[in-house]
């Protein structure tokens, strides 16, 4: 249980000793050390039920509430809120219980099962920059789901199906018939696909032989369906290679690509028309959405087959739907793609729900984000116009830290340097993207995200090596510290309120998706410490022990919750740096 359901629990029984039953109670963090830690802001909703002005409630319900244990100070502000001020011993103390709590104090919930469709990259081209953000920020919120207690099921929905895979087939088998082998043909899938590209526009014959293709792969031709899955391996491969270095845990057992699917779209058609939901329109198959209409007054047209029979992005997921209804057994389903799809997510959704593909207490949750762009505000290419291979981007971060960590001043050998690079380019590229909320576009600055200053991987980084230092100076095993928490001023009162804010935030993360949360959290954290520790040194040799007990508990507080933080968003940390 977390501060906030503690705090709701004592104002849901003060509301029923006030005779108020099924009032919401809402309670909100404030942002305001003066104002408080926390604000209850419940007696305006209630002004209208009782005809009593919200002022004269809030004065009610603190007469009523009992937070003696909990508040040092309770008062009524501006036109009803009531502002709550934590008392110190009562920070300690759940302090304390974080401490010795191998989960830093947060509790299970009761589990569900969270199907998070994440990644999902086209196979066709090499991964760009555009998968960043369904990669990180997907993995982001399931390893929180994960903390939280929750099974999560990870489903890379990768796009390894489809008609551009007949012009590609058809460029490999010509290529392999040649004696080449397809490793060196498509060690460069970028190169790849624009030469096959360039065949399909200009050579006489290959665009019928990609149309061939096609139709073979589709109705399951062994030869072709050998040669797709070469092409497939291969890109996988290059996928693999990028989730290695973005350090996200995404394995060969989470793919459930397009083609898994194949089997049972048109048990999907089937059952769409025998409900009625679908009908046949000029050849095709489709579903009117009368919820959506335009202008005119016209429903929504989505079609889930086209009129030669192919089947389309929708029927992949709504069969997709299907098996993680019932296959999967989901409770809850999350799905990270940019923007640009939440039309087709929102329109499935209504299908899925029609046919009962989709059982009412079962959640389908499109997470979109926003477009990275480059400094210039347009979308992020290279200097030539070309879309940013996600490797090469990488590349570049590990190098570009790499120079930065060189002109530092540091006692690590070249090797060492590299390594601290590594963990320095990528957490910076990691954190800049699940540090926004993703639902707005960003810009991608290399400066901004790789310096030691602000909101930032590389700051929050060293904060974490900091408090190592200050550990091996005084010779004590973190992991072994549990003096006992005194909170005497109020730069520890500030750091203590935060750290035991740790569940509430990953249960807000959680709830929407939204990593960007835990990132502004551990930056708040990092500062407040800062704070402390000016304020209140260790190390120096005036600290008596029991102060130093208490310090040092709260330093391995704070550099645990850094660290465990940091990882559930997929950044590592260093003992130095
Ligand atoms: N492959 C798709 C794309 O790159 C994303 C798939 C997302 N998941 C899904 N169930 N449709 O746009």
């Amino acid at each position: 249980m977390n501060i906030q359901q503690v705090l709701t629990q004592r104002f849901t029984q003060a509301l029923a000793d006030m005779d108020i039953t099924d009032a919401p109670v809402p309670l909100s963090r404030s942002t305001r050390p003066e104002f408080g830690e926390y604000q209850f802001n419940g007696a305006m909703a209630l002004a209208k039920r009782l005809k009593q002005k919200p002022r004269d409630i809030a004065e009610k319900i603190l007469a009523h509430v009992k937070l003696d244990d909990i508040a040092s100070k309770l008062e009524l502000a501006g036109p009803g809120f009531i502002n709550i001020h934590l008392n110190d011993s009562f920070l300690a103390d759940w302090a304390q219980k974080a401490l010795a709590d191998e989960k830093l104090g947060v509790d299970s919930p009761k589990p569900d099962r969270i199907v998070v469709d994440l990644s999902s990259p086209n196979l066709a081209k090499e991964m760009h920059v555009g998968h960043l953000r369904s990669t990180i920020i997907g993995d982001a919120t399931a390893k929180v789901l994960e903390y939280l207690g929750h099974t999560v099921i990870r489903q890379n929905h990768m796009g390894d199906w489809g008609t551009q895979f007949g012009m590609l087939l058809a460029h490999l088998s010509d290529k392999l018939a040649s004696s080449e082998v397809a490793e060196t043909a498509l060690s460069d899938l970028e190169d790849f696909y624009r030469e096959a590209k360039v065949r399909f526009d200009n050579e006489e014959g290959f665009a019928d032989r990609a149309r061939e293709h096609v139709v073979k792969l589709q109705s399951g031709d062994e030869q072709c369906l050998a040669l797709w899955q070469q092409f497939i391996d291969i890109s996988i491969k290059h996928s693999e290679e990028v989730y290695e270095k973005l350090n996200v845990s995404l394995t060969r057992e989470d793919i459930m690509g397009e083609s898994a699917y194949n089997h049972d779209l048109h048990n999907v058609i089937d059952e769409l028309t025998k409900q009625n939901v679908a009908v046949s329109d000029q050849g095709a198959k489709v579903v009117f959405i009368e919820e959506m209409k335009d202008k005119e007054g016209k429903p929504a047209v989505y079609i889930v087959q086209k009129s030669g029979g192919g089947f389309l992005y929708s029927t992949t997921d709504l069969a997709a739907i299907r098996y993680r209804t019932n296959t999967l057994k989901a409770d809850r389903t999350l799905i990270f793609t940019d923007a640009r799809q939440a039309l087709h997510f929102k329109q499935t959704e209504i299908v899925a729900r029609k046919a009962g593909f989709l059982p009412p207490a079962l959640t389908y949750e499109h997470c979109p984000f926003g477009m990275m762009l480059g400094k210039d505000g347009k979308p992020f290419k290279t200097r030539s116009g070309d879309t940013i291979k996600l490797s090469d981007l990488l590349d570049e971060a590990i190098e570009r830290a790499q120079a930065l960590i060189a002109k530092r001043e540091n006692n690590l050998s070249e090797a060492e340097q590299l390594e601290v690079a590594k963990v320095v380019g990528i957490g910076a590229v990691k954190y800049a993207d699940l540090s926004k909320n993703r639902t707005t576009d960003y810009i991608f600055d290399w400066d901004t995200m790789l310096s030691f200053e602000g909101n930032t991987a590389p700051y929050l980084q060293y904060a974490y090596t900091r408090i190592r230092s200050i550990f091996r100076k005084a010779d004590v095993d973190m992991g072994k510290v549990s003096g006992k928490i005194t909170i005497e001023s109020k730069t520890e009162h500030e750091l203590t309120t935060k750290l035991i804010q740790f569940e509430e935030v990953l249960s807000a993360v959680g709830k929407e998706a939204t990593p960007h949360l835990l990132c502004t959290y551990l930056y708040d954290v990092a500062s407040a410490f800062m704070r402390f520790y000016e304020a209140n040194p260790i190390l120096k040799s005036d600290v008596d022990a029991t102060t130093r007990e208490s310090r040092l508990s709260q330093a391995a507080l704070t550099a645990r919750t850094l660290k465990t933080g940091l990882e559930i968003l997929g950044i590592s940390t260093l003992e130095a740096m």
